[in-house]
């Protein structure tokens, strides 16, 4: 497999072309950036923790049911991925009120919500990732409503997965964001990253914070963090 040019640089991620014209190598950095893009930083070898942790989840995914980009890890920050057009939506799955739920509906962190709550965004940093329901996704013909049903649908069930699993090395899924794409032949899958930063880990028994808060939040130990999740999830 060829590394071809760089077709587009985020945050935390490079994706490159490759010599084949269905696939994608996604190269993993170590910035950090919060608040939108007003704070800047980086997390030592947060790259090679979030790619590591990103393929075990979706290989675990994948197994029980849910499609997903990836097709293999080439190295400690480089996977190869299938070329995916990105549904524009940030898929945001929440158990337990944290962050900006927490704020907008005046709740402590850590209520537990008595269900699972599931919300959109839409992805523009100019306009600071909006929230939009079915109407607005309908109405700016991001998908479809077949595609919308199934995303929801694989939200659901990444959660019931992801928590049990997490459950056994004492981590407790409190939210997270997904991004889904849809590949040459249409199919939806599950692309972009499952990581302590997009990902808000606790301790179990500590509540703990084990995710990208500690620098959102100025918090310190966001190094440690990232590599105790890497640590419970493959021994590492
Ligand atoms: O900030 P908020 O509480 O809305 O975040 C909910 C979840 O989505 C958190 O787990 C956070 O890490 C993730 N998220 C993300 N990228 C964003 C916004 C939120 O990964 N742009």
């Amino acid at each position: 497999m060829e590394k071809r040019e760089l077709l587009y640089e985020g945050k935390a991620k490079k994706v490159f072309k490759t010599d084949d014209e269905n696939a994608y190598i996604v190269d993993y950095k170590d910035d950090a950036t919060a608040l939108n893009g007003l704070k800047k930083g980086t997390i030592h070898d947060k790259g090679i923790i979030n790619n590591r942790v990103t393929n075990h989840l979706m290989k675990l995914l994948e197994k029980n049911g849910v499609p997903t980009h990836l097709i293999k890890e080439l190295s400690d920050r480089e996977t190869l991925v299938k070329k995916v057009t990105i549904v524009p939506l940030e898929v945001i799955v929440r158990n337990v009120a944290a962050g900006s739920l927490a704020k907008r509906l005046g709740l402590p962190e850590g209520t537990v919500l008595s269900k699972t709550v599931l919300e959109y965004c839409y992805k523009d940093d100019a306009l600071g990732d909006p929230m939009v329901n079915e109407y607005h996704i309908m109405a700016m013909n991001f998908c479809t409503k077949e595609e919308l049903d199934l995303i929801a649908s694989y939200a659901l069930k990444i959660n019931e997965i992801l928590t049990d699993y997490l459950k056994d090395v004492n981590i407790s899924l409190i939210d997270f964001k997904l991004e889904f794409g849809k590949t040459a032949d249409g199919t939806i899958v599950l692309a972009d990253e499952i990581s302590p930063d997009t990902c808000r880990f606790w301790d179990t028994v500590t509540h703990e914070k084990l995710d990208k808060d500690r620098f959102r939040r100025d918090m310190g130990g966001e190094e440690d963090a990232y590599k105790e999740i890497l640590a419970r999830l493959l021994g590492e």
